[in-house]
């Protein structure tokens, strides 16, 4: 029997098992799925020794994905740009790979709930400078965006991703946000800013153009101030809970070798369990 895990400390509140529980028995796979907590001190140890374990491969979560990023033996393009592994799996030759799904994920969701959204233009931004962001950025890149403006708090951190990302991404002041959306065709937001227990966002989109696409990696609650207030003035918005769905996909085809479909019944599932 196949077995793979999330891995991370603490991991109680994952919703990881769920998922891919929900696709194991929508498939008829005789494996398991666990939460499996991973210490970050022998976190590198135990990546490297994912068989010894009984393991097939994992997720990884809060705080070992940078670990990770250094046990695997091979990484993806998604891993090496976005500097953290979250899926690690064996391949043929039981060697040690990494990816990091998350920008896939952002991608899957998007495509599913809003499909051509990429053809409104080729200008973005992105709110945020963190490990998120690192994977939206990537994403976005991958489908074409020519100008993709970070907005963060910390403008030194919006300034380091943009010169790690190259001359197609263009950091920006907080202050300077205003006259920058009304440039654009798409807004993220990958801060924490707007979810359950933290400050609103509270950003003016005004000079926003009606037909940019506004989406929220937050998704609880699942629609965010920024995502009522984008809709309420007409914009098409995507909520956060496809892409927390979506990055499990490529994870679950490596270990167990189905694609899995991410259906309405399972966003009723974790809906329900939020
Ligand atoms: P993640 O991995 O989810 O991206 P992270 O790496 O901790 O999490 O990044 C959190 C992001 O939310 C950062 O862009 C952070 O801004 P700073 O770089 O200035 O810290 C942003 N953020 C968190 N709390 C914020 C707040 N109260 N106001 C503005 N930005 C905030």
């Amino acid at each position: 029997m196949r077995k793979a895990a999330v891995t991370g400390h603490p991991i109680g509140h994952s919703k990881s098992p769920l998922i891919h529980g929900y696709w194991l028995k929508q498939h008829g796979i005789e494996g398991s799925y666990i939460a499996q907590d991973v210490p970050p001190e022998i976190a590198e140890n135990f990546y490297r020794s994912l068989p010894e374990h009984g393991f097939v491969g994992c997720n990884v979560t809060i705080p070992n994905k940078e670990i990770a990023y250094n046990a695997a033996t091979k990484l993806d393009d998604a891993a090496k740009m976005i500097g953290a592994v979250n899926t690690l799996w064996l391949d043929e030759d039981g060697v040690l790979n990494g990816s990091n799904t998350d920008g896939l994920g952002f991608l899957g969701n998007l495509d599913q709930m809003q499909p051509n959204w990429d053809n409104n233009g080729n200008k973005a931004v992105v709110l945020g400078a963190g490990g998120a962001s690192r994977a939206i950025i990537w994403a976005l890149l991958k489908r074409e965006y020519t100008e993709v403006y970070i907005a963060n708090r910390t403008l030194e951190k919006a300034q380091k991703l943009a010169s790690h990302f190259g001359p197609k991404t263009i950091a920006i002041s907080w202050d300077k946000l205003g006259e920058t959306l009304g440039e654009v065709d798409f807004l993220v937001n990958t801060t924490s800013l707007g979810m359950s227990g933290q400050p609103e966002l509270g950003l003016n989109l005004d000079n926003l153009s009606k037909s940019a696409v506004v989406t929220d990696i937050v998704y609880s609650p699942l629609q965010t101030n920024l995502l009522h207030v984008a809709e309420e003035r007409g914009n098409p918005t995507v909520d956060g809970l496809g892409m927390l769905l979506h990055q499990a996909v490529p994870g679950f085809e490596k270990w167990f070798g189905v694609r899995p479909e991410v259906t309405t019944e399972l966003r009723r599932i974790i809906l329900k369990e939020m």
